[in-house]
């Protein structure tokens, strides 16, 4: 999967799958499932590290987790996150960040947060040939300041702000934009104002293609946002798989004949002193 594809396939109409993926063993899963973008999201500060915000991932915990997904993957495309404050302090401080995620981390691209604001950001970063993937609506990495994960566009204000920074970040580059929890209708008539694909997460059928978390679509995570859809029951797969071992291993059932290696007897009676030819 190439950046290049983006816009043709918005005119093919052929939706467009995206899911996240933050390690090795899932990338290959996501890979071998030909779902063709992977996005190491900076949701790896929650999913996979712990924390209660994405705001202290830093940009070496996402060059090492896309060197990880990078491994494992290799017909989609890598798009990685660009966490707090390694693109909004200047455009120099972009430039090296987001090189790292390409040079170190192995990505195809990258992703930021904002629109108007961060579009001379977009335009220098893909003036030098670094494909940029925006984000609008519910910007997580500005919870603070939006006083929560708040949904985006339901005022007529809002919804006009959400049209003219997908406007500005299409202007400055990006080959694609992803809208975050705005209502479906909002969504879909910025989707249609748009060359470049919409790829949406909480913003309903109307955009060109739909980005997940992982751990949601898997049933791994502590709760599910109404947004997202649960395709398969990995906690309760893992918390079953793990008693049965442990139950096991108590009662003395594993490991079995079945996953211990022989050896000749001969050799066992070189350490134990018996010679098992006279008995
Ligand atoms: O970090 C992330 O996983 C994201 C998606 C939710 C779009 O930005």
């Amino acid at each position: 999967m190439r950046v290049t594809k983006f816009a043709a396939m918005k005119r093919a109409r052929q939706p467009i799958a995206c899911v996240t993926a933050y390690d090795h063993a899932t990338a290959r899963l996501v890979d071998e499932a030909q779902i063709p973008v992977i996005l190491v999201g900076d949701t790896l500060g929650e999913v996979v590290l712990g924390l209660d915000t994405t705001i202290p991932v830093t940009l070496d915990d996402m060059v090492h987790h896309t060197k990880a997904v990078v491994r494992g993957a290799r017909r989609p495309l890598i798009v990685a996150d660009m966490p707090f404050m390694t693109y909004q302090t200047d455009t120099a401080d972009a430039l090296r960040n987001a090189s790292r995620l390409l040079q170190e981390g192995g990505a195809q691209a990258v992703k930021l947060e904002g629109g108007k604001v961060v579009a001379e950001t977009i335009r220098r970063l893909t003036e030098c040939g670094i494909p940029v993937m925006a984000h609008i609506g519910l910007q997580p990495q500005s919870v603070h300041h939006l006083g929560g994960y708040r949904a985006r566009g339901r005022t007529a204000a809002e919804a006009r702000q959400l049209l003219s920074d997908a406007l500005a970040v299409q202007a400055a580059g990006a080959f694609s934009v992803v809208l975050e929890l705005i209502p479906g209708p909002i969504a879909a008539a910025i989707t249609g104002r748009l060359d470049i694909p919409t790829i949406g997460i909480g913003a309903g059928p109307g955009c060109d293609g739909q980005i997940q978390v992982i751990s949601d679509i898997l049933g791994l995570g502590p709760r599910l946002p109404r947004h997202s859809k649960q395709y398969a029951r990995l906690n309760e797969e893992i918390s079953g798989a793990l008693a049965s071992y442990a139950a096991e291993v108590a009662g003395g059932q594993f490991p079995s004949a079945a996953h211990t290696l022989a050896v000749d007897p001969d050799v066992l009676d070189a350490i134990d002193g018996k010679d098992r030819s006279k008995s």
